[in-house]
């Protein structure tokens, strides 16, 4: 089975500098110098790890987006306050569509007339760490675009920008310069399937099939459905790639160029690519900014993974996954299982937090603090409720966590898995809870770190395997 791998980093970092991920159950505890917890004072470097990756591309990703870039004046490489809110934005709209409420998309002025947008709203770029490279068009233009397993359509801006275009990273790309660009035509088989993969049709205004994406604080694309040749590498080519070519972009500040859609539904890249990958695709998430994780499509090796059921939701574009437990310095929490199994879980790349029902959050954060109780507690951020003071040690050490998945996986978490750290005075456990016990769980990006992830959808199953970056 063929395979492809890219490269990618991670922009948005306010972590320690090194961390390798602990195998196995056997850690009660995670030791570590409590220096090691200060954010790198040369944020962030990144590396390729294929060398059909350009590099030279790398670093202007991170001159542009990053918080910790010359750009910024900020050596604390974090802007918490936009990280916290953007987050409880997605957080909202994906346990809005999972609770059978469709957030309706507005009406949009462009191009005109009646564009009915799919419910499809809740994520803001600025908010997702993780971009990687990929060449659009004939010639290929590289485009630096985010990814994301909580939404489906890929989509890039467009020259001529007819409307407006946000700055990018990369030149804009230009279908009038590529030759194997074309339009969806309204007419199209193409278009209207799209159409019944939505509430309702898209309208047509000039003949050609019209996408749109608003987002929930007001940012949004709108432009043209258009299909490609995307190219992951020399020799991965593939033709006639859907895709949204954005003539109406803003509120996505300084970011990539676009989206790269890894959802579950039927315009995603995992699904599009079925004929090539098996819709099989993997990742690693890296726990710093200096260094590197991965993206890979097609099965390149699962022997050390342990595979949890993949679970179908009522809305499409997410992956359910099944969370039976949770431990906490490896003493298994008493949460009663119907307390997962009535809110459901979905594994999302784009949101950094895991958030909880709130009776499990109540217990995971009680049995931490217990095992933190030789330490001063620091005051609360917003957000994370559970933080300390840790600027009088030299060393310290917090709990393990471990999630338990069905099938008996055990996924124990890596250091910065368990806690963000603000400053060295507001060190936080990293996991929220929902406020109730019916909202979806999410099994944030955070908590992934370090772990080979691997999506199965044929076989339905989730690969979790440690040491994977
Ligand atoms: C772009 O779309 C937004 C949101 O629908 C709309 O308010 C704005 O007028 C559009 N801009 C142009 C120039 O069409
Ligand atoms: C919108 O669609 C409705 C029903 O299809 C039609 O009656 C109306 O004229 C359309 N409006 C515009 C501005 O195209
Ligand atoms: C996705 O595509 C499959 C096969 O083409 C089709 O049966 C299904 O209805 C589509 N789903 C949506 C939501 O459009
Ligand atoms: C695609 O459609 C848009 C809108 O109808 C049009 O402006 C553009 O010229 C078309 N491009 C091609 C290559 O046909
Ligand atoms: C691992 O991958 C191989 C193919 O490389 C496949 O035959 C096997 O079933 C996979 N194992 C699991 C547990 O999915
Ligand atoms: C911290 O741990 C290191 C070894 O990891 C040790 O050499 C050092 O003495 C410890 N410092 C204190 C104050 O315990």
């Amino acid at each position: 089975m063929p395979y492809f791998l890219l490269a990618f980093i991670l922009i948005v970092s306010a972590t320690a500098p090194s961390a390798s991920s602990q195998s196995g159950d056997t850690v009660r505890r995670h030791a570590f110098p409590v220096a090691s917890l200060f954010p790198s004072s040369t944020c962030p470097v990144s590396s390729a790890i294929e060398e059909d990756v350009d590099r030279e591309s790398i670093p202007r990703v991170i001159h542009q987006d990053s918080p910790c870039g010359p750009l910024s004046s900020n050596n604390d490489c974090q802007d918490l306050a936009r990280l916290f809110r953007l987050e409880e934005e997605r957080v909202v709209t994906i346990q809005s569509k999972l609770s059978g409420g469709i957030i309706k998309g507005r009406d949009s002025s462009f191009p005109s007339g009646n564009v009915s947008l799919p419910a499809n709203s809740g994520i803001k770029l600025g908010v997702l760490n993780y971009v990687v490279k990929i060449g659009l068009g004939t010639p290929p233009m590289d485009l630096t675009l985010a990814f994301d397993t909580g939404s489906d359509l890929t989509w890039t801006q467009c020259q001529p920008c007819a409307r407006s275009c946000y700055n990018q990273v990369d030149e804009i790309f230009d279908p009038s310069r590529s030759s194997s660009y074309a339009n969806v035509s309204c007419t199209s088989t193409t278009c209207t399937q799209i159409a019944s993969g939505t509430a309702s049709m898209p309208s047509c205004p000039e003949s050609t099939c019209v996408y749109g994406q608003l987002y929930n604080d007001n940012s949004y694309t709108f432009g043209f459905y258009g299909t490609e040749r995307l190219t992951l590498s020399p020799k991965d080519v593939i033709d006639n790639f859907l895709f949204g070519c954005g003539q109406n972009n803003s509120g996505i500040y300084g970011m990539a160029d676009g989206l790269l859609g890894l959802g579950r539904g039927n315009l995603s890249l995992v699904v599009q690519t079925a004929s090539h990958y098996g819709q099989y695709f993997s990742y690693c998430l890296p726990d710093t900014s200096s260094s590197s994780g991965y993206l890979n499509f097609g099965n390149n090796g699962n022997s050390s993974a342990a595979f949890t059921p993949m679970l179908t939701l009522s809305y499409p574009t997410y992956y359910g996954i099944d969370l039976v437990g949770i431990s906490v310095g490896m003493n298994q929490l008493s949460i009663s299982p119907s307390i997962f199994s009535n809110a459901g879980t979905i594994i999302d790349s784009g949101t950094a937090f895991t958030h909880l029902p709130q009776t499990a959050y109540d217990a995971l954060r009680d049995a931490f603090r217990q095992e933190m109780s030789n330490y001063p507690m620091a005051s609360p951020n917003p957000s994370l409720d559970t933080c300390y003071d840790l600027s009088n040690y030299d060393n310290a050490s917090i709990p393990s966590v471990t999630f338990t998945f069905g099938g008996g996986v055990r996924v124990n978490l890596v250091r910065n898995g368990i806690v963000y750290t603000i400053s060295r005075s507001q060190v936080c456990l990293a996991f929220q809870g929902n406020g109730d016990d019916s909202s979806m769980g999410i099994f944030g990006s955070t908590q992934q770190r370090l772990f080979k992830v691997i999506y199965d959808i044929p076989r339905r199953q989730i690969g979790f395997a440690p040491n994977g970056c």
